[in-house]
């Protein structure tokens, strides 16, 4: 296995991951993390705001590696390193208001109160922060900490994701210690750490957490951000269990589980964003050609399943299969 030679991280690193650094540490592993699963070719930037850098920039085009690393190394920076204009647009044309560290805690708990049947099972929620439980997690009789791990999550529009995981507050920037974090996959891993022994097993199992956890989102600067927490959260929890940095082939796989399951679509259609099209019908008459453009029936009757455009696909990792997004919605006989 190939050793991690370079991994430069330093606080700043917690808050805005480097596209160099990834880089750095290997050109396939950002190379991964840029591909969307369904169209085979990279996620698309699907929003206007770095049009004014070139047309490669425009909201339909790819994000490459190199518009985002040399020189170009500062484009992608999360919201709270977005200037005060940028942000206001982004709400305006996306919606783009994130949510703070304690609320998705509260809400995550609730989630957990449910699973668990018992409350407070990970931390007690207090005002605008939160204590976190230092005793190992205990489990009803009817579950295991197996059945914990292997339960399926998804945050809807998932911005920089901070539902699922918790390196830093996304409204603030502040940054938030492991033992403390509250995503849907730091209690999964927490989980994982309390309950495994060897290297084997602990990797095993933080494998399967990252199968189980999903997300989406319209924007692909927001996505890629995403992706990248989710990455920094294995190598942040692997460093502190065995104080030594992952191997290049760990990092890729877990990065390789991530492309699939954070991935780029319109929640609204459970297609790529903006892929549905106007269809053309050209009539041809005595005066000649006359073209009609229809609209996608899927947007003009809104209904899920008539779009034209390309429906999301993501992967059942128990069957190693892929399936349409849009199939979890239909009714079973
Ligand atoms: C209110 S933010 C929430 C982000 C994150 N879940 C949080 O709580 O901080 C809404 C997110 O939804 C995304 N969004 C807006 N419309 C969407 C759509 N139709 N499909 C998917 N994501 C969408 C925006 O880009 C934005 O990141």
């Amino acid at each position: 296995m190939a050793t991690l030679e370079v991994m430069n991280l330093n606080l700043e690193e917690l808050v805005d991951v480097k596209e160099n650094n990834i880089l750095n540490i290997n050109y396939c592993l950002l190379d991964i993390l840029l591909k969307d699963r369904t169209t085979g070719k990279n996620i698309i930037w699907a929003t206007d705001m770095y049009e004014t850098k070139g047309s490669s920039y425009s909201s339909s085009s790819q994000i490459t590696i190199d518009q985002i690393t040399g020189r170009n190394g500062q484009i992608i920076k999360p919201r709270t390193k977005k200037s005060k204009q940028e942000q206001e647009k982004r709400i305006k044309v996306k919606a783009e208001v994130f949510t703070p560290s304690w609320v998705c805690n509260e809400q995550n708990n609730l989630a957990d109160n449910s699973w668990f049947e018992s409350e407070n099972v990970f931390n007690k929620s207090n005002g605008t922060s939160w204590s976190t439980n230092k005793n190992k997690i205990t489990f009803p009789e009817d579950k295991t900490w197996n059945d914990y791990i292997n339960s399926l999550r998804l945050e809807i529009s998932c911005g920089e994701a901070p539902y699922l995981v918790s390196r830093y507050d996304t409204t603030t920037g502040e940054t938030i210690p492991i033992v403390d974090r509250i995503g849907l996959l730091d209690r999964k891993l927490r989980v994982v750490n309390e309950n495994t022994h060897d290297k084997n097993d602990w990797y095993e199992n933080v494998v399967k957490s990252y199968k189980s956890i999903y997300g989406f989102e319209w924007q692909g600067d927001s996505l890629l951000i995403a992706r990248e927490n989710l990455l920094y959260t294995f190598i942040d929890y692997y460093i502190a269990r065995f104080k030594e940095k992952p191997s290049i082939d760990e990092l890729k796989e877990i990065a390789n589980i991530i492309s699939w399951n954070i991935f780029q679509m319109d929640g609204l259609k459970f297609v790529i964003p903006n892929s549905c099209k106007n269809d053309v019908e050209i009539n041809y008459t005595l005066f000649g050609e006359e073209k009609i453009e229809n609209e996608c029936l899927g947007c003009k009757k809104n209904n899920d399943k008539l779009h034209n455009g390309i429906y999301v696909k993501i992967m059942n990792w128990n069957t190693n299969k892929q399936m349409k997004f849009l199939s979890l919605f239909s009714k079973k006989k």
